[in-house]
């Protein structure tokens, strides 16, 4: 388990926003060697699947493998077991998914030698309470992500998925336990793209967060290389 290897040293994941597995190791060649993990999403993973896996653990990197599972609790619990063999580290699944779905996930986990730790999504930051209306959902959007973190941990899921803006109030509510994972991140200076709710490496250890997802800041940076160090060093400072 990371967090008993390391209790709460925050780490930095790249977003590797890439369509083809040929850009994955050009890409991380460039990036610091203390930069362990590396997160394939639903387009590198629906384009290249376990090659982009295979390139990562050849290269002795770490997998955050975001695939947002939601399904039957049958089928969560098979792609957990299968996601292990892989040497999957991180695994996302739908808080949403409900308290037999997350247990399942839990479970299959726990059973395996090898287990990813599991996060939970809450409610996605692209819904917003008109969303949430239209999905029959009356209360309050950060009520309802607050109440979706508490079923996800209370159903034995490691953590969670949230902005850097929920975090501290995740924390508060949940205790240390949980893993906090953010995407999100952006230096001062940085472009914000479709990000509209943004933290700097700092602020985000300060709020509680465990993993700093950072893609375009460095994926798409002139000198990833330099990106990347800029990133390490304002997070090392603050952690
Ligand atoms: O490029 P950027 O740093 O914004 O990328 C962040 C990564 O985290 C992307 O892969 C994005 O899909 C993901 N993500 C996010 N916001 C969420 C959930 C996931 O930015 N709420």
């Amino acid at each position: 388990m990371i967090n008993a290897e390391n209790p709460r040293k925050s780490k930095v994941i790249v977003a590797l926003d890439v369509p083809c597995a040929k850009d994955i190791s050009p890409l991380i060649s460039q990036i610091p060697d203390e930069i362990e993990w590396y997160k394939v999403g639903l387009e590198l993973f629906i384009s290249e699947g376990n090659q982009a896996i295979e390139i990562l653990t050849g290269m002795n990197k770490r997998i955050f493998l975001d695939l947002k599972l939601h399904d039957i609790p049958r089928t969560v619990e098979r792609a957990v077991k299968t996601a292990s063999q892989h040497s999957v580290g991180l695994l996302t699944v739908h808080a949403s998914g409900g308290p037999a779905m997350l247990r399942a996930a839990a479970t299959a986990a726990a059973e395996c030698d090898n287990p990813p730790l599991i996060v939970a999504v809450t409610a996605l930051t692209s819904l917003d309470q008109s969303d949430l209306t239209a999905l029959g959902v009356s209360r309050d959007l950060k009520e309802h992500a607050r109440a979706l973190g508490r079923l996800a941990v209370d159903s034995g899921i490691d953590g969670l998925v949230c902005s850097p803006h929920e975090a501290a109030a995740l924390r508060g509510d949940l205790g240390p336990a949980p893993i906090l994972v953010t995407p999100g991140i952006r230096m001062p200076e940085g472009e914000l793209g479709d990000q509209k709710r943004v933290a700097t490496p700092a602020d985000a250890v300060a709020a509680g967060s465990d993993f700093l997802v950072v893609g375009r800041p460095i994926v798409q940076a002139d000198n990833p290389g330099s990106a990347a160090r800029k990133i390490l060093d304002q997070m090392y400072s603050a952690r």
